[in-house]
């Protein structure tokens, strides 16, 4: 449509170019567009966030058009890495824009950036302060906060694990509603992730792996655990942490990163008894990755391929892939071995280490995957120049740890489900065929 325009603009209209424009709504910066860096940019973009300029005003974002109008059309900013024409689109926290957010960018720069009538600028915004929880503004102040021991990070330097061992102070069982780890404000561009597990005591009162709590990377906002599904903090526990630090310039003294939990309660309308467990885990190559073995040569590129499978039914509830700097996409699909079917659920195709997001389905979109079916992960790794996040294209990079290596995982929510509990929700999908036929094109999820 817009293209039109400006066809017929220069066919028919050339010697009075603006009275061509005018006989069309002008899109200004007052009128639109303001609105448009509000709400897809100014959490990142504004005096202190992670975004490395303010975007709170017209002359703050003018100079910055043409770049804004690329990285906005080539789809890297806001930085949501998801395929948006395959796969399941139904996704919670979603921060891509819609298409016509993006068409009503690009006409407005290439219009020369008016400013318009500043009377219809909508008002400021208000945002959480970083170092507080982005879910406190929907859910208030966490029931539960947890935080690291303090440690000093110097301004310099490689990759540096923390790992202090924390008692969560948890007195009894409860289903979590949400979680959220957040770096504190001074460290929050050196804190590059961090991952919680919870701890409990075997019989011989030794401490053992109980669950993941969380994991935090940058730019990763929390998660919510959907109704229905308990992911349970467990009683008497200890939060084992595992924090990389990769130092920005900035030594901070005694720094803290802090875990927030909310639980569900009687408000909720939650039922315990009958929720079924859900928990987020670490979905390797091979079953607990010890033999994720591979090396990518110099110059060269890697696909690598994990499968799994449960002995009973499951709901997926979220997806984060995670590689590192020779990572650029990856994917994950349903095999149907009875049918030979494959069915592709989620993908992201211009994959970056810089940003890492948990992609959480929608209730009601979340693949349900029967006994048998094959859960499929497929990462591509670029070892060439052409990637610009590679470090060094003459390495040799095998798997392992540090940033320089290479990973291939993906960290999935499962909500552990029977096969009654499976059959209610086929037939939930069912009486919402609609809903269904957009998910995966296809009536029948499975077979
Ligand atoms: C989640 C935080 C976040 C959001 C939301 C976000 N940005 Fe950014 N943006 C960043 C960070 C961090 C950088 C610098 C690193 C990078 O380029 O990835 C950046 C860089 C940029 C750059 C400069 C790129 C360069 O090459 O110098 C532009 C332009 C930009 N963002 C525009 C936008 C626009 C426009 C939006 C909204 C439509 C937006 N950003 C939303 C965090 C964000």
């Amino acid at each position: 449509m817009l293209r039109n325009r400006t066809i017929w603009i220069v066919t028919t209209l050339s010697l009075w170019p603006a009275l061509a424009v005018s006989a069309e709504e002008e899109i200004t910066y007052s009128n639109q567009v303001s609105r448009i860096i509000q709400e897809n940019c100014q959490i990142c973009h504004q005096p202190g966030g992670i975004g490395p300029m303010s975007f709170t005003n017209y002359d703050e974002v003018r100079p910055w058009a043409p770049l804004i109008r690329l990285k906005v059309s080539e789809r890297e900013m806001p930085p949501y890495q998801y395929d948006h024409d395959i796969g399941i689109q139904e996704l919670k926290n979603d921060w891509r824009m819609s298409d016509e957010d993006i068409n009503t960018l690009v006409a407005w720069v290439d219009a020369g950036s008016p400013i318009g009538n500043l009377e219809e600028l909508p008002p400021a915004k208000e945002f959480p302060v970083p170092g507080e929880f982005y879910f406190a503004e929907e859910l208030g102040p966490p029931d539960h906060i947890i935080k690291s021991e303090k440690w000093d990070v110097p301004a310099s330097g490689q990759d540096y694990w923390w790992e202090p061992r924390v008692p969560t102070g948890i007195t009894e069982n409860r289903c979590i509603k949400a979680v959220e780890t957040i770096p504190s404000a001074a460290a929050s561009g050196s804190t590059h992730h961090g991952v919680t597990t919870l701890l409990t005591l075997d019989e011989n009162g030794e401490w053992e792996w109980n669950s993941l709590l969380s994991e935090f990377a940058m730019g990763k906002l929390g998660e919510k655990i959907p109704k229905g599904a308990c992911r349970v903090a467990p009683a008497n526990s200890m939060v084992e942490w595992s924090i990389h630090y990769y130092p920005d310039g900035n030594a901070v003294a005694d720094d803290q990163v802090t875990v927030g939990i909310w639980y569900y309660d009687e408000e909720d309308d939650f039922d315990e008894e009958t929720a079924y467990f859900q928990d987020v885990d670490n979905y390797y190559l091979s079953k607990n990755g010890e033999s994720d073995d591979y090396l990518i040569p110099p110059h060269g590129k890697l696909m690598t391929q994990g499968f799994h499978s449960f002995d009973h039914p499951v709901r997926l509830d979220s997806w984060q892939p995670h590689m590192h700097l020779r990572g650029v996409a990856m994917s994950m699909e349903i095999f149907y071995p009875a049918t030979g079917r494959t069915e592709l659920l989620s993908k992201v195709s211009n994959w970056s280490a810089g940003w890492n997001h948990s992609h959480t389905y929608e209730e009601g979109f979340q693949p349900l995957v029967p006994v048998g079916a094959i859960i499929v992960l497929t990462g591509w790794h670029d070892n060439t120049a052409d990637n610009p996040w590679n470090p060094d294209p003459d390495q040799w990079v095998t798997s392992g740890q540090r940033t320089g290596d290479e990973m291939s995982h993906a960290w999935i929510a499962v909500t552990h489900l029977d096969e009654e509990g499976y059959q209610k929700l086929q037939a939930e999908r069912k009486d919402s065929e609609a809903r269904t036929v957009a998910i995966l094109g296809k009536v029948e999820l499975n077979d």
